[in-house]
């Protein structure tokens, strides 16, 4: 568990776990709107190397980023009606394919994530730190 107090320190959060990444890792992030998931995965794309802007797929529900190391596809599932809506688009492909694959809001459709996903989740405490909890694989 982590406390981050800082915008900075919920990227550099991100550069950190970006070094482990290894191809085919799935992080499943959840937390409520505004706590920091784009934030860390903004941390994430600069630290495997790449210098494309993040933003969140919010609307677009895909980003993919592939100027670094390992590409890295990026979800949001904040707008989704329905798994198949995520599954539709080819998501088991992402999972499974030859990248890291970077979820925000996860749990809404915990179904459809691999068992060995990474969850990460994001809370915002009364201070404006953010709680971030990396889960070990299960
Ligand atoms: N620890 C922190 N303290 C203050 N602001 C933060 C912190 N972590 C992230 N932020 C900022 O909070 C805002 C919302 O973060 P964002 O990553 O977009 O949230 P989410 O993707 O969870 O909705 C952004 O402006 C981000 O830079
Ligand atoms: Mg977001």
């Amino acid at each position: 568990m982590c406390i981050s107090h800082s915008a900075a320190e919920t990227s550099d959060l991100g550069r950190a776990r970006a070094r482990q990444l290894q191809r085919g890792d799935v992080l499943a992030l959840t937390g409520e709107l505004g706590t920091g998931k784009t934030q860390f995965v903004k941390g994430i794309v600069a630290g495997l190397g790449s210098s494309d802007e993040v933003t969140s797929p919010t609307f677009t529900l895909l980003h993919e980023y592939r100027g670094g190391q390992l590409p890295v596809y990026h979800f949001d599932f904040y707008r989704l009606n329905s798994p198949d809506e995520a599954l539709a688009i080819g998501l088991d492909d992402y999972l499974f394919g030859d990248g890291v694959a970077v979820i925000e809001w996860a749990d809404r459709f915990h179904g459809i994530m691999p068992s060995t996903a990474e969850w990460i989740d994001f809370k915002l405490k009364s201070n404006g730190a953010r709680v971030i909890d990396i889960r070990v694989r299960s």
